[in-house]
C-alpha cells in the first residue's frame, strides 16, 4: 500500500511516499529556516504563505523520487493537528483535494504521535513503549500500547525544551536555531562547571518545566537584572555544556522513570531536539544500565518530515478498515 504523506504544521513543507508503513521511498522537506531566521523564530503569517507557494512542487518532488504518478497512491495521510493552524491548513487543504479528485481514503494524523513512532521508519518497534517528544513546541511522554494508541503520561508545562534551547542561545548571541548552536558551542566545554537549576516538579511528576533554567543563565551571564553585557571573558563553552546537561538529565531522568513506572522495555525518542547528540548518548548509557531498547529515529526523521506522517498513516489506515 502507498500512502502519500504531506507534512506542514510549522516551518518545513513536506511529502513523502511510503510503502505498507516502513519503506521511505521519498521524504521531500523544504525548511523556511532561513526565513524565519532574522525572526529568531517562526512568524505564523510568514510561515502559512511559504507553504501555499511550496506544496504543490513538494508533493510533485516527493512523487518523482518516488518513481510514482498520483494514481498509483493509494491512500494520503496529512498532519491535521497540533501546529500553526494556517500552516496546518495549507497542507489539510491540498491533501483533502488530492484524496477528492483521486478517491483514495484520507488519514488526518497526529504529528506528535507520528514523532514517536518515527524510529519505526527505519526498524519495527516493540509494543508497548514510552515515548518522549521533544521539540520546539513540545516535551510530552507518551505511553503507546501499539501504533494506534496514545496516552499522554506527561508535558511541559511552560518553555518546552527546544524553546529553552532557542532562547538560551538568543540570550547567549547565538544564531537562531538554537539547538543546533547550543550544541556546537558546548563541544570542549565542561558540564559540571555552572550548576543550573533542575526542575522536577516533585516525585513522581512526569511533566517538564524548563523557564527556570532559561532565567537562571540569563541571570548568570547578563547579572541579576537580565539586563548587563555579556562579560568578554564569559567561557561560552562551559556555560553551554552546563545548560545543555541539566536539560538532558531531566528528560532522560523521567523518561527513564516513566518506563520503570509502566513496566515498558522500549522507549522511543522524537523531535527535533532528538537530534542532540549529549541526548543520544546519554540515553543509550542509562538506557542499556536500565535494561531499556532505547530508539531514535536518523536525524533526518527526527525534525518535521512527512515519511512519519505517511508512515504512521498506514496503521491508521488499517486499523479503521
Ligand atoms: O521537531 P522540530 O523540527 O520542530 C518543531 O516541531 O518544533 O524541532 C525544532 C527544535 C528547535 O527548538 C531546535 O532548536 C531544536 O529542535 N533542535 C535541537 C537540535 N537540533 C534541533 N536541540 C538541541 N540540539 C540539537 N542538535
Ligand atoms: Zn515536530
Amino acid at each position: 500500500m502507498l500512502v502519500l504523506g504531506i507534512e506542514t504544521s510549522c516551518d518545513e513543507t513536506s511529502a513523502a511516499v511510503v510503502r505498507d508503513g516502513r519503506d521511505v521511498l521519498s521524504n521531500v522537506v523544504t525548511s523556511q529556516v532561513e526565513i524565519h531566521q532574522r525572526y529568531r523564530g517562526v512568524v505564523p503569517e510568514i510561515a502559512s504563505r511559504e507553504h501555499t507557494r511550496a506544496m504543490l512542487l513538494v508533493v510533485e518532488e516527493g512523487l518523482r523520487q518516488a518513481s510514482a504518478e498520483l494514481s498509483d497512491v493509494d491512500a494520503i495521510a496529512v498532519t491535521a493537528k497540533p501546529g500553526l493552524i494556517g500552516s496546518l491548513l495549507v497542507g489539510l487543504s491540498a491533501a483533502r483535494t488530492l484524496a477528492l479528485i483521486r478517491g483514495v481514503p484520507l488519514v488526518e494524523m497526529n504529528h506528535l504521535e507520528a514523532h514517536v513512532f518515527s524510529p519505526a521508519l527505519v526498524a519495527p518497534l516493540a509494543y508497548p513503549l514510552v515515548g518522549l517528544v521533544v521539540s520546539g513546541g513540545h516535551t510530552d511522554i507518551y505511553l503507546s500500547a501499539s501504533e494506534t494508541e496514545y496516552e499522554c503520561l506527561g508535558h511541559s508545562i511552560d518553555d518546552a525544551a527546544g524553546e529553552a534551547f532557542d532562547k538560551v542561545a538568543a540570550i547567549l548571541g547565538l544564531p537562531y536555531p538554537g539547538g543546533p548552536s547550543i550544541e556546537k558551542a558546548a563541544r570542549g566545554g565542561d558540564p559540571d562547571a555552572v550548576d543550573f537549576p533542575k526542575s522536577y516538579l516533585g516525585p513522581g511528576s512526569l511533566d517538564f518545566s524548563f523557564s527556570g533554567i532559561k532565567t537562571a543563565v540569563l541571570y548568570h551571564v547578563r547579572g541579576r537584572d537580565g539586563k548587563g553585557e555579556i562579560p568578554p571573558d564569559l567561557n561560552v563553552a562551559d556555560v553551554t555544556a552546563s545548560f545543555q546537561k541539566a536539560i538532558v538529565e531531566v528528560l532522560v531522568d523521567k523518561t527513564v522513570a516513566a518506563a520503570e513506572a509502566r513496566g515498558v522495555r522500549t522507549v522511543s525518542v522524537g523531535g527535533g531536539v532528538a537530534c542532540n547528540s549529549v541526548l543520544r548518548d546519554a540515553f543509550e548509557r542509562r538506557g542499556k544500565a536500565a535494561g531499556l531498547d532505547v530508539r531514535f529515529p536518523p536525524r533526518e526523521y527526527c525534525t518535521d518530515n512527512a515519511a512519519m506522517i505517511a508512515g504512521l498513516g498506514y496503521y491508521y489506515l488499517n486499523s479503521h478498515a
